[in-house]
């Protein structure tokens, strides 16, 4: 494995060709990627002096209703076609987790779901929420207006106040922001504001009628005032000349899931948009303790008596000792797959809410 340093170029031209042979730049895409002041994070195998593998780690700390984790999120997996088949990507996504946990990473979000993934322990954890709603002008008062670096102040303070999200410094925003990408497409950010302050702001997909023929504009974040972010949403429908607006719901927003609920909107769900994994279950579950504590009790999670250590779990239950190991821990503490029957779980203790890419999707 090295850094490529000084061959972004190169690198960049691979994922290029493997991501992008439809136009596009995978290097202006991805700044938190291909990023020159963190070579560490591209991981790549070479064969012949040349680049054939990829496997991008962007680490960034996180707070889960007010727990602080740090996330490794993995992008821009790639081989080679002349090189597949080698166990290149497999050995590079080994080599991203020993990287990820040396840099005292919780958890691995992957962008993708296959068996290269699974393999290592991923799964689809946890339930997001989607919904859509009709267009509506926006209210008196109320005005929308294009986000742009001026604005990054009002973006971070709304930003960190959402009680499942990403550490999102000033300095990536502005990088995002001028790569206008939001999970894979094209995308804008969008302020709503009253006379006095920014409220809100939502960010967009573009939309774009090529695949599905759907048209409708796609709502990837939101962050700040519910009210302000929901009129917000409907008004962009018009802005993009669209009937409605397709939303999906941030982590834990019980506001807007309830609103949905009552309006009569179709709520759907789904698991996480990629794989998940943790990186150390024992000091996960030392961080996410104190939730467990408040919602369960401290007697309740002294019974379980666990013992942990970084691939798994055990606990005490009326059959003897019970161990959760790899992806079955993952799918307790963050939920389990929609689709699995009898899901692990550790008795008493409700999963908690995942993270949404966002913004840092890579
Ligand atoms: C996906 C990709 C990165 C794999 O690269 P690679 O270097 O050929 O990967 P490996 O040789 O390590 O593994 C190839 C496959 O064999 C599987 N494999 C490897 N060892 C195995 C084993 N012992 N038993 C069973 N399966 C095995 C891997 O899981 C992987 O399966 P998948 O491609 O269905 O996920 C490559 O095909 C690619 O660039 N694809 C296009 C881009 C892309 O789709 N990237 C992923 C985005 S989510």
């Amino acid at each position: 494995m090295a850094q490529p340093a000084d061959r972004i170029d190169e690198l960049v031209d691979l994922t290029n060709r493997v991501f992008r042979s439809n136009g596009g730049d995978m290097g202006r895409e991805y700044p938190l990627v291909f990023d020159p002041g963190n070579p560490e994070g591209m991981r790549v195998v070479l064969e012949e002096g040349k680049i054939v593998s990829h496997v991008g780690v962007c680490i960034r700390d996180a707070a889960l209703l007010g727990v602080p984790l740090r996330v490794a999120s993995i992008g821009a997996v790639c081989t080679d076609p002349n090189f597949r088949g080698r166990g290149f990507a497999g050995s590079l996504m080994e080599d991203a987790i020993a990287y990820a946990r040396s840099k005292d990473a919780h958890v691995m979000l992957i962008s993708g779901d296959r068996s290269l993934y699974r393999r290592l322990g991923g799964l689809r954890a946890g339930t997001f929420h989607f919904t859509e709603a009709a267009h509506e002008e926006l209210p008196q008062g109320l005005a929308l207006d294009e986000a742009g670096e001026d604005d990054i102040p009002d973006l971070a303070a709304l930003y960190s106040r959402e009680p499942v999200r990403f550490v999102r410094p000033a300095e990536d925003w502005k990088r995002l922001l001028e790569a206008g990408m939001l999970m894979n497409r094209a995308a804008t950010c969008w302020l709503v504001r009253d006379s006095e302050r920014a409220l809100a702001y939502v960010a967009v997909q573009t939309p774009t009628s090529r695949s599905s023929g759907d048209d409708r504009p796609n709502v990837m974040e939101y962050a700040g005032s519910r009210e302000a972010a929901w009129t917000g949403m409907k008004a962009l429908a018009g802005r993009y000349g669209s009937a409605s607006v397709r939303i999906s719901l941030m982590p834990d927003d019980l506001d807007l899931l309830g609103r949905a609920n009552r309006e009569g909107l179709p709520v759907h769900q789904s698991g996480f948009h990629g794989t998940v994994r943790l990186l150390n279950v024992a000091e996960t579950l030392d961080r996410v303790k104190t939730l467990w504590i408040e919602r369960a009790g401290q007697s309740t999670v002294d019974a379980l008596e666990w013992e942990a250590d970084a691939e798994g779990l055990s606990y005490a239950s009326d059959e003897g000792r019970v161990r959760l190991e790899g992806a079955e821990a993952t799918a307790a503490i963050f939920g389990p797959e929609r689709s699995q029957e009898n899901p692990p779980a550790i008795p008493g203790m409700e999963p908690l809410p995942l993270f949404w890419y966002g913004y840092n999707y890579v």
